[in-house]
């Protein structure tokens, strides 16, 4: 076997003169004026390869038949390229290998798309011929990234003095409140392992068992319905710290962040990264995830709604509900009436009955409704939002509810498509202060917002039995780009506000030690105060190879729909299998 010297991204004009063999794949193959030359690419880069004449007919012979793909191993002499021939795009441009011996290792069938050069592929058969998807070198850039991210994220934990420890993947459901992937047992008729949402109950048992700071890079399963930004299974650097205040947890992490931006972005962080209560996120941009990199913030018009002619104003709040608008600047040049009738559908889905909108012009608004504003509301609104020419600005009157998600969401479409900010750069924030609990309206009781084992403020401690709705919780997220990176809390380790909060969470005893028996029995044994956090690794991965969709993140991803186009799983299996299982299958 001609096995290699180097690799094809490494060779350069010093090593001109030198006998080297090189392996890999072939890119393209060119025949030009009785010479072939070929690009021979593996993970490391290209290198121009070119079959002379001069080196016999067999070997042109070999090299003719050639084709894009093929798996080769070629020997040769490293020479300078003519002057003005050189590639300065190529890592090894200054150089060709000039062969004098091909040893064809594999041939290949025609392959379903291009490798390089082509346009890309649809997802379909990317995902069904996946090792031809991840030969290509975007791919493999992502991958690559992914690798150096795993790595600066356990070089930063393991020099924290953080110790990895692994936990089951058979195991008993977990709080995450998702949907669980079960495995029926052979063993104990009847009785199925749940796959881990997170390692949540285990990491904490750790901390009751002296390992006062753990870290695990830990896949997770959850079966919830897919998103761009969700997989049924996916990895986070999962953390829990003993002896700690929130303040101590997300210090940590500011390391680890500030690590990875330095080592993928070559920025440094200025650290501490600002902590932005969450009533004020959901007050100023509508959501608990903002994107900080651009304003264009939500503003309150309640005061000034009352003071127009539109009912649909003043039936939302006697409803109880708000008016809420966003200024966007420039909007009011750049769209069309169809797109604002296109902005307005859009909302629709999440609730929205309608959207205002207003051109600022130079003298008054302009639009449907902006008969309804008089003079004096206009010039108090031009104010509020510091509206110039040109603007637009929009408005919602709904529950609080609609009026967040409807302007969040329109703020963000907006923020992008009128360039209010550099794609490229990154915003860093933690959003801290959740509430403890959300309402369920369907089921009509209180869920945790996080997970049932939050600590709430000790500020709120009081309102557990008065106003447990504005109970706060000891619960922070980082959010980067808006998108929600990680997420933790510091723990319950009180039994007695533990049970308080099971009540509320209408989960009776017998329930909770059914569930989570385990860590209850666990934290009566000696429970240092502790808490942690996790990282999307996936979510962040997108980011830094500024991605929109995580499946180019995970290198054998599911579809939208939770199947692995290239493995065909979920498969059917043998009847033997499932009886071994004592599962039954509905007909
Ligand atoms: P949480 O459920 O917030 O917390 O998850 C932490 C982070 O994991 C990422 N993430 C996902 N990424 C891809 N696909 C998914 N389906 C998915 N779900 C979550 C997000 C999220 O911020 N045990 C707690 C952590 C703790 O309290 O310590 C937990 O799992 O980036
Ligand atoms: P209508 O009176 O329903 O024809 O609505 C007049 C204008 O008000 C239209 O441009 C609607 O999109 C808008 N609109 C209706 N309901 C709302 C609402 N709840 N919030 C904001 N705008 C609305």
């Amino acid at each position: 076997m001609l096995k290699r010297t180097h690799t094809c991204g490494d060779l350069g004009a010093e090593h001109a003169g030198q006998t080297v063999i090189l392996n890999g794949w072939v890119d393209t193959r060119r025949d030009h004026g009785g010479l072939v030359f070929i690009d021979l690419r593996d993970r490391y880069g290209l290198t121009q390869v070119v079959f002379d004449p001069d080196s016999g007919q067999a070997l042109m012979d070999a090299a003719h038949d050639l084709r894009s793909e093929y798996v080769i191993g070629v020997k040769g002499t490293v020479a300078r390229r003519y002057h003005g021939k050189e590639n300065p795009k190529l890592k090894t441009g200054a150089i060709e290998v000039q062969a004098t011996e091909l040893e064809v290792f594999t041939r290949t069938e025609t392959p379903p798309f291009e490798i390089t050069g082509g346009s890309e592929p649809n997802e379909e058969l990317r995902l069904s011929h996946r090792y031809l998807d991840l030969r290509r070198p975007e791919m493999q850039r992502i991958l690559l990234l992914r690798h150096q991210m795993l790595q600066v994220m356990r070089r930063t934990m393991s020099d924290q003095n953080f110790v990895e420890i692994e936990t089951p993947i058979l195991g008993r459901s977990t709080p995450e409140g998702a949907r669980d992937f079960l495995v029926p047992s052979r063993v104990h008729a009847g009785h199925f392992y749940a796959l881990p949402q997170s390692p949540q109950l285990y990491k904490q048992i750790l901390m009751v068992a002296g390992y006062d700071r753990y870290f695990q890079i830990a896949r997770c399963f959850r079966d919830e319905d897919l998103r761009a930004n969700r997989q049924p299974e996916f990895t986070q650097l999962d953390v829990e710290m003993s002896f700690v205040e929130f303040e101590d947890v997300i210090g940590t992490m500011e390391h680890v962040v500030a690590a990875l931006a330095k080592e993928l972005t070559g920025e440094t962080l200025t650290l501490p990264l600002p902590r932005i209560e969450y009533h004020d996120a959901m007050e100023r941009y509508g959501v608990d995830r903002p994107d900080y990199r651009f304003g264009m913030e939500l503003k309150d018009l309640g005061d000034l709604a009352g003071r127009t002619e539109f009912k649909v104003f003043s039936q939302a709040l006697e409803a109880g509900g708000r008016v809420r608008g966003l200024c966007a600047p420039g909007g009011g040049e750049k769209y069309t009436r169809k797109d604002l009738d296109a902005l307005t559908e859009s909302i629709k889905p999440l609730g929205a009955k309608g959207l205002v909108w207003i051109k600022v012009e130079a003298e008054t608004f302009t639009g449907p409704t902006a008969k309804f504003f008089p003079p004096d509301v206009q010039a108090a609104m031009r104010e509020r939002f510091d509206a110039k020419t040109g603007d637009l600005i929009l408005i919602v009157a709904d529950t609080q509810s609609v009026t967040s998600q409807a302007l969040s969401t329109l703020r963000i479409r907006l923020g992008a498509e009128l360039k209010l900010y550099d794609p490229k750069t990154f915003h860093y924030s933690w959003i801290v202060k959740f509430p403890l609990f959300g309402w369920d309206a369907e089921e009509n009781r209180f869920v945790a917002e996080h997970h049932p084992f939050t600590m709430p403020l000790p500020a709120d401690l009081h309102l557990l039995d008065t106003e447990p709705g504005k109970v706060r919780a000891q619960a922070y997220d980082l959010v980067v780009n808006g998108e929600e990176c990680g997420g933790g809390t510091i723990r319950c380790h009180d039994p007695i506000i533990q049970s308080k909060i099971f009540a509320l969470l209408g989960l009776s005893t017998e329930e909770a030690n059914e569930k989570f028996g385990f860590l209850l029995n666990a934290l009566k044994f000696g429970a240092p105060p502790h808490g942690g956090i996790a990282l999307g690794v996936d979510r962040m991965v997108m980011l830094y190879a500024g991605l929109s969709n995580i499946r180019d993140c995970i290198a054998f991803p599911k579809t939208a729909k939770g199947t692995d186009l290239m493995t065909g799983a979920p498969g059917t299996v043998d009847p033997r299998q499932l009886r071994e299982l004592h599962v039954k299958l509905a007909e």
